[in-house]
């Protein structure tokens, strides 16, 4: 296609990234840092006026524009149906591959419009891009808990993707580890307290810690918390089953990431790690964070928690117990036994991860948490659906057989909740407990009606949607 352009083409296409590359070095000299390997970022911040010349901004702008007509006959364009990252138009680099990633939903009608990215707490039912044209790849990023948006999770709309980015390890870009920055801040000791200390101030502190302000999510942890209570003396300073006050200084959500929060917690034997889901690999911060301070979690969460612990004997596992007095009386005999406690923190001690799975999944993920030398998860699930659409268009090039793509329904998945069958009396008595397998169940039927509908391939109103939800 491009050959037919001609010589012509190439080189006022030389041109014209001559002279880019000429404004991209004098913007690189004027603001000191040039965002890695994104082109675009030039565009963003003559858009946000942050360049400090408007001669350079105008001239940069309509190099851009001239440049877009071209990307439009020659990049293909990746369409953010979700207003995820805020940018109008950005050509961004993928290795050696460029795509024109855009939030702007004209672009629907272009013929350069390749792939459709969703963010999945954002996929509503109100607008879909319907008609969707045989070439429409749709690609899902939805790294959050399934009470974000139950219908995502049943394969009949799962399946509607071509590429996936979520936390299943069956997913195209697992995003499994996305709250572990990485190795070192686990085996770190920054944040470790000695069990000698740790037993001076259990005089006064509970061997066990809480802290939770989502009260009564799916999981039903707060139900379990409550029973184990009866048993073990808890501290539990979010608002959820509140019974101690943090002091003042970091009595506040923003400082949840604090140090000082961090010196609180560390100071405990074990803290409970309940994730607000019980899905397969469904693994937050609840887990990586007493692990880096030193303490023992008491897990509650991923049904397959044990392919991801740094080694054997490093957290509790709520389901080995059957009831919450069982677990009470293990932790009250760990709590006597110094021993046997620290036996669970012996990998800590000697700085020693054995799991070769967790090991090579940080090391082999090619992207980052919080560090800016490398792509974010965005950047990485951006460049999966790009290089892949250009794959297919090298190969339609060479009049080979292009490659198809489909998620299965393990790409994202999760059973219905169960509550627990404690006797739960909360003050305020709360309704969430009781709405979530409803809401699951219902979320089952939302997702046949959404899949009826799209592959109708027609545009929909949500009254059509809800219509045929409570129809069939
Ligand atoms: C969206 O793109 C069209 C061209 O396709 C352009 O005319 C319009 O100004 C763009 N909208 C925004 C908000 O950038
Ligand atoms: C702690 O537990 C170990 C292993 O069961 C046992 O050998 C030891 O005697 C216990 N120590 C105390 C102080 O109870
Ligand atoms: C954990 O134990 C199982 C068997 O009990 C073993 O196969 C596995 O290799 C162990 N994992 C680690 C990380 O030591
Ligand atoms: C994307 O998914 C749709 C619907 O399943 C399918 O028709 C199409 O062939 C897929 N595209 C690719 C490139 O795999
Ligand atoms: C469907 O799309 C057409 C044109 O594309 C528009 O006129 C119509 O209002 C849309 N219908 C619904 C139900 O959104």
């Amino acid at each position: 296609m491009i050959r037919i352009w001609g010589v012509k083409f190439w080189v006022s296409c030389l041109i014209i990234a001559f002279f880019f590359l000429f404004v991209t070095l004098q913007v690189v000299v004027e603001l000191g840092n040039f965002e890695k390997q994104k082109v675009s970022s030039l565009v963003q911040d003559a858009n946000q006026q942050k360049l400090s010349g408007p001669l350079l901004k105008g001239l940069h702008e309509s190099i851009f524009y001239r440049k877009l007509e071209h990307g439009v006959g020659s990049y293909p364009v990746m369409l953010w149906w979700s207003p995820l990252t805020g940018e109008n138009g950005r050509l961004g680099r993928c290795g050696g591959e460029t795509c024109f990633f855009t939030i702007n939903r004209t672009y629907l009608q272009n013929p350069m419009t390749k792939a459709i990215l969703f963010y999945g707490t954002d996929f509503n039912i109100d607008s879909l891009p319907l008609p969707r044209k045989l070439y429409h790849e749709w690609a899902l990023f939805h790294e959050e808990s399934p009470k974000n948006n139950y219908k995502l999770f049943h394969p009949p709309t799962i399946t509607l993707f071509n590429h996936t980015a979520t936390f299943s390890r069956h997913s195209h870009l697992p995003l499994t580890s996305q709250y572990l920055e990485d190795l070192q801040t686990l085996t770190s000791v920054e944040y470790f307290v000695s069990i000698q200390k740790k037993n001076f101030l259990r005089k006064n502190l509970a061997p066990v810690v809480y802290v939770q302000s989502d009260c009564d999510p799916p999981s039903d942890r707060d139900t379990y918390v409550q029973e184990l209570m009866k048993y073990v003396s808890v501290d539990s300073y979010g608002e959820c089953l509140h019974n101690r006050d943090l002091p003042p200084q970091v009595n506040n959500p923003s400082f949840m990431d604090d140090t000082q929060f961090y010196r609180i917690l560390a100071q405990y034997k074990f803290i409970l790690a309940f994730e607000n889901a019980v899905c397969e690999d469904y693994i937050t911060e609840k887990l990586w964070r007493p692990l880096k301070l030193g303490c023992v979690p008491i897990y509650y969460g991923a049904t397959n928690i044990e392919d991801w612990l740094p080694c054997n004997k490093s957290v509790i596992i709520v389901s080995k117990f059957s009831h919450p007095r069982e677990l009470a009386q293990y932790i009250k005999q760990l709590d006597r036994n110094d021993s046997l406690y620290m036996e669970y923190l012996e990998w800590k001690i000697q700085g020693h991860i054995s799991n070769s799975d967790l090991i090579h999944a940080i090391k082999d993920r090619t992207w980052g948490v919080q560090d800016v030398t490398q792509d974010n998860y965005i950047d990485a699930f951006e460049c999966l659906v790009c290089r892949r659409v250009w794959d297919n268009i090298r190969l339609q090039r060479k009049g080979l057989q292009t490659k198809r793509w489909k998620a299965d329904s393990k790409h994202l998945s999760c059973p219905a909740p169960k509550p627990f069958s404690f006797i739960a009396e909360r003050s305020p008595k709360t309704s969430m407990r009781e709405l979530w397998k409803p809401s699951f169940e219902q979320s089952k039927k939302e997702a046949k009606a959404l899949r009826f509908l799209v592959d109708r391939n027609r545009n929909f109103t949500s009254e059509e949607f809800w219509n045929f939800v409570f129809k069939h």
